[in-house]
This record gives C-alpha cells, structure tokens and sequence, in this order.
C-alpha cells in the first residue's frame, strides 16, 4: 500500500485521525494530508458539551459540523466523541450543580436533552460514538464524576438507549484509557458491559483510547484483552492512539515509537471485530502531548512539517 487509505482498504480497518478544526480551516497542507490518509475522523474537540453548548440552550455547531462536512466530501466516516465525559463540560453545567441550582431530576433531564440533540442532529451521519468515556477510573472504581454522584450508575443505561433511539444505526461505545493493561479497570469495564448486555441495553463497541509512550513497556496482553470484549459480541476500536516520549527525538526512540504504532494497528487487524484504528492527531504540529505531559511530545505518525515519520511508514508494514 502507498498510503494509509490503501492500507485501510487493504486490512479492512478503517484508519482515523482527529481533526484539530482550525487547523482544517487554515492548513491547506494539513487539510489535504488528512483526506488523503484517512478513511475516519473524530473531532478533537468540536463535538465536545462545552463546545457544542456553552451556555444553556445556546448550541454551537460551526466546528462540529465543519469535521462532519468535510469528511461526507472526503468519503470519511465520523467518529462521534464525547456524550457524556467528565471533562470539558460547560461552566454553566458544573456550576449549576455545584452551587444547586441543578438538581438530580434537572440534571437527568438536561443529559436526556443534550444526547437527544447532539445524536439527532448527525443521524446516519455519525458511525459510531463514544457515549461515555472515561467512567471508570485508575483503581477501577466507577469514576465520581457529576453524572455518577448526582445520577447512581444507572446514568450509563439511559444515556445508551436515550442514544440508540435518536440514531439506531449508529454503533454505540464504551471508552477509555489504560484499558489495554490495567486489570482492575479492564474487570470493571466488561463488568458494566455484561449488566449492560444483560439488560438488553444497545451497547455495540469497546474503544481503547491506546495512549502509549516509549518510557513504558509496550502493553503486551493487549490483543488478549481485545479479545475479552470481542467474545462479548463488541465491535472494538482502537480510538486516540499515539505514541509519545520523553524529549528530545533520538532515531532509537522513533524506532521504538514505530514499534509501538505498528504492534497496535497489527492488534486491531488481526482481531476480525476491531473495525477502527484511529491517531490522536497525525502530525506532531497539532498533538495534545506537549501541553499536557511536560518533557514529553513527539507522538504523532508525522513530524511539524508533515513529513512520514518512522511510524508512518511501520504502520504501512502491518498485514
Ligand atoms: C484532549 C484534546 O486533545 C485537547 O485538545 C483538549 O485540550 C483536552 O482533550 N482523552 C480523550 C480526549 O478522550 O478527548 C482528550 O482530548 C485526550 C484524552
């Protein structure tokens, strides 16, 4: 294959990256890079609560829309992230219930309505979303975010068939990070995922966000884990990989790094219901790494100047 949509067709995997939207207005280089790569998209942002709504009943889709446009004219198909996370809510949510002027019974009614509208509006134009992401936390206890405090677990069924019947094509999914080697939060995941199932509640994929860095051994039991899942009749996802390091770039550590990507993308292809493999970026010129991990960057398949990086081309090497 020469390039990632090739290899996509190839591996019968769809190969996503992000889109970083105002890169995608104001990059004609980027622009191009992804929609000739990349047969998936996720917004990095846009379709975000505080994006979407940053004050009650005022609704913002200009990026949203922006990702979705570009990617039915780019033949991509788009992965809806986030509905429900703990992050990246708007102030006049978090605010509500902290000082309570939200109560439980609003809130369940405000959540109803943010699903209802947000699916709804991208129905039959959104593959798969990430209706919860990050709900379960390091120790693999059901994460205290608002949701759980205020509404008990139950939180999780409704937001899957509120979700389900504003779009009953769309795949439904469960997200997170560090899910491809932390047992307890691997236990707790297919625990929710089996009351889920035993419920008849419309739960379709599993998504491994796969952020990884060098400094860390590669998550060996990975495929195993996948496989856990897959059993359970889940489509899976490989949703936010990258690969970062400890600054600064040595040919060594891109070597590693490529290893890394490769042993992913290879786990997804060789699991024959992983249906997505998608990069957190795909070049080191928009990547979350630097503002968030500090000595750390580099984690993309591409480099500033959207140069193939080791990565890129060992991605194209998976069969
Ligand atoms: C990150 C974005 O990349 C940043 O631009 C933003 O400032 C914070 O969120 N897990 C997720 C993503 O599910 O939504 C996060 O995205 C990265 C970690």
């Amino acid at each position: 294959p020469h390039d990632l949509r090739e290899l996509a067709h190839k591996l019968r995997v769809y190969i996503g990256s992000t889109v970083d939207v105002t890169a995608l207005a104001d990059e004609a280089d980027y622009r191009k890079v992804l929609n000739r790569e990349f047969s998936h998209v996720t917004a990095e942002n846009a379709m975000k609560w505080e994006s979407v709504e940053p004050q009650r009943g005022v609704y913002t889709w200009d990026g949203a829309d922006a990702v979705v446009k570009n990617a039915q004219r780019n033949g991509q198909n788009v992965r809806g992230h986030t509905l429900i996370w703990h992050n990246q809510l708007p102030v006049w949510l978090t605010e509500g219930v902290a000082d309570g002027s939200i109560d439980a019974k609003e809130l369940r009614k405000i959540l109803r309505e943010h699903i209802m509208t947000e699916v709804g509006r991208y129905r039959g134009k959104v593959r798969a979303w990430d209706v919860v992401n990050e709900v379960v936390d390091d120790e693999g206890n059901m994460r205290q975010s608002i949701w759980m405090t205020n509404l008990g677990p139950g939180y999780i069924a409704d937001a899957f068939r509120w979700a389900h019947q504003a779009d009953p094509h769309a795949k439904l999914y469960i997200n997170d990070y560090n899910l491809e080697w932390n047992t307890a939060k691997i236990n707790t995941t297919l625990g929710i995922v089996k009351d889920l199932q035993s419920k008849r509640v419309p739960i379709h994929g599993i998504g491994f966000q796969g952020h990884l860095g060098i400094q860390y051994d590669y998550p060996g039991d990975f495929p195993n884990v996948m496989r856990q899942f897959t059993d359970r009749g889940l489509e899976a996802a490989i949703t936010e990989a990258d690969v970062r390091m400890v600054l600064p770039v040595t040919p060594e550590k891109l070597a590693t790094q490529a290893a890394y990507y490769q042993r992913m993308l290879s786990t997804c292809a060789a699991n024959p219901r992983c249906a997505e493999f998608t990069v957190w970026g795909f070049t080191d010129r928009h990547s979350w790494v630097p503002g968030v991990f500090a000595g750390e960057g580099a984690a993309c398949i591409m480099d500033e100047n959207l140069a193939h990086k080791p990565a890129y081309d060992a991605l194209l090497g998976v069969r």
